[in-house]
């Protein structure tokens, strides 16, 4: 097994999903500020998304997490998000005071008003079990969108990503608070199962805690077809925001 420090720059990086003890603790935040430039991934968005819907005002990010996107989308376009995680949005609502943030899973919110773009991103679509689920949820992002709006999905890692399994390590020190997170990818049939291991110190007892997620390796196909099936028009991006690749889907004007 190998053992390696993860490189900021680093697209093969892996990442953490929703958890209550990393979102309430700051953990999440602290972590993935270093690894992830939410500022310029939102400027990269808004150039994208106006490049097609130039007249584009009203953004709604799926899955937001703790709202580090939404804080910097929120400079171009009146925001709103949603995330199936009530730790995460706790968060968020620290950020986003006024922003309207609601507990909600993707495949099945209903907001009763349309955006002209929807972004979901950091993997978030990995955490749904089968492609019935992501069918289920782009269908329903589609069905809130304007007419010419977007809809940018950043996947996780396809199948191929790990030929066996693997081992990161990281750790991150900040206002003198120190977090170190080892991590175990392995895969298991259509899954990727990742096995995290936290240790963090404000200077007291060291506390460490322990998660596992289990995010589904979905084809490129598997995506482009969900975008197709909900009546978009779809784009791959290889690369994208963080190496992973971005969709984007457009709804017809
Ligand atoms: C890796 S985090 C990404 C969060 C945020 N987008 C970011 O960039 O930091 C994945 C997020 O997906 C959310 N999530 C997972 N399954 C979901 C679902 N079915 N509906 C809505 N949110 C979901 C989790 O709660 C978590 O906040």
């Amino acid at each position: 097994m190998v053992v390696r420090l993860l490189d900021a720059a680093s697209t093969a990086q892996a990442h953490l999903g929703a958890s209550s003890e990393a979102a309430a603790s700051g953990v999440y935040d602290l972590l993935h500020r270093a690894t992830r430039p939410y500022e310029a991934e939102a400027r990269l968005l808004e150039a994208l998304i106006i490049e097609r819907c130039p007249g584009a005002t009203s953004l709604l990010d799926v899955a937001c997490g703790t709202g580090e996107h939404l804080r910097h989308l929120a400079d171009s376009f009146e925001v709103t998000g949603i995330d199936a995680s009530a730790a995460m949005l706790r968060v968020a609502t620290t950020k986003l005071t006024t922003v309207p943030l609601h507990v909600a899973d993707m495949r099945t919110f209903s907001l009763r008003r349309p955006f002209d773009a929807i972004t979901c991103l950091f993997s978030s679509v990995g955490y749904l079990p089968d492609v019935t689920g992501l069918r289920l949820a782009v269908s329903n992002m589609a069905d809130h969108l304007t007419p010419g709006g977007v809809l940018v999905i950043e996947p996780w890692l396809h199948q191929d990503a790990w030929s066996a399994d693997d081992t990161f390590a990281e750790s991150v020190t900040e206002a003198g608070r120190s977090v170190s997170r080892i991590l175990t990818v392995s895969v298991r049939d259509d899954f990727s199962v990742l096995s995290m291991h936290y240790t963090v110190s404000d200077g007291g007892p060291v506390r460490e805690f322990d998660e596992i997620h289990h995010l589904r390796l979905f084809s490129i196909d598997d995506h482009v077809d969900a975008i197709q099936a909900a009546g978009l028009v779809v784009e791959h991006e290889p690369v994208g925001l963080s190496g992973r690749g971005i969709f984007i889907g457009r709804q017809r004007s």
